[in-house]
């Protein structure tokens, strides 16, 4: 149901341009951008995930029909630079770092280190003003206002879980809404799709 919900409860042809570029961040073995490409037929992919793991997802690759010449490979350090595109998928990411190392994901390298910031594209500084990110993830319920879909694992224990195995975190929106503020990010709208995953679109706000 995870990955069905993705595939059955959102409108990808909504982003379904001739020519789009979508780069799913930190992707792993690209599970979730076959799917995407599956519901998007004219893009083109970028896989981006640790060298090793890029390398093991050359060397057994799980693409469909019709995808398989659509993906590129990149291999890197999401903290550092990131490929261009029009579309980034971060797919259980934020939620397993704190907030520093999130911003950090988020936006370009702060001003203390301003020659890295030089040599370094973060997703947010390689946004073009037209570029959309996508975060997959359980947002927690904020006081008053219900997840609408029913999580298969409670997202308290998710976030108990997070910490201890990740120093990360699950964020009701209030904070993941502080988190976009201070990339120079906003959340421009949320779907949500079975069971419990929350899709939240994010644009550049200058
Ligand atoms: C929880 S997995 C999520 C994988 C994928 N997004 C998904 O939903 O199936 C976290 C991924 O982050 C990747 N990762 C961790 N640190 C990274 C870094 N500095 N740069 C790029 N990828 C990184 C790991 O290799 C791993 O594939």
């Amino acid at each position: 149901m995870v990955l069905s919900g993705l595939k059955l409860d959102y409108d990808w042809k909504r982003h379904d341009k001739p020519g789009i570029i979508v780069a799913d961040i930190a992707g792993g073995v690209g599970t979730v951008l076959n799917l995407i490409l599956q519901s998007m037929p004219n893009a083109r992919g970028i896989l981006f995930d640790q060298p090793s793991v890029i390398a093991q997802a050359k060397e057994s690759p799980l693409w469909g029909p019709n995808v398989t010449d659509r993906v590129s490979y990149v291999g890197g350090d999401m903290f550092k630079s990131v490929p261009e595109a029009d579309l980034y998928i971060l797919r259980w990411i934020i939620h397993d770092w704190d907030d520093e190392r999130s911003i950090q994901i988020l936006k370009v390298l702060s001003i203390g280190c301003l020659c890295e910031c030089l040599l370094h594209k973060t997703i947010r500084a390689s946004m073009k003003p037209t570029s959309r990110l996508l975060i997959l993830e359980e947002p927690l319920p904020d006081e008053g206002n219900p997840m609408p879909t029913s999580a298969i694992i409670s997202p308290s224990f998710m976030d108990i879980l997070m910490m201890l195995v990740a120093s990360g975190k699950h964020r009701t929106m209030a904070q993941y809404n502080e988190l976009f503020q201070a990339s120079d990010l906003k959340l421009q709208r949320i779907d949500y799709v079975r069971p419990s995953m929350g899709i939240l679109e994010i644009v550049p706000s200058s």
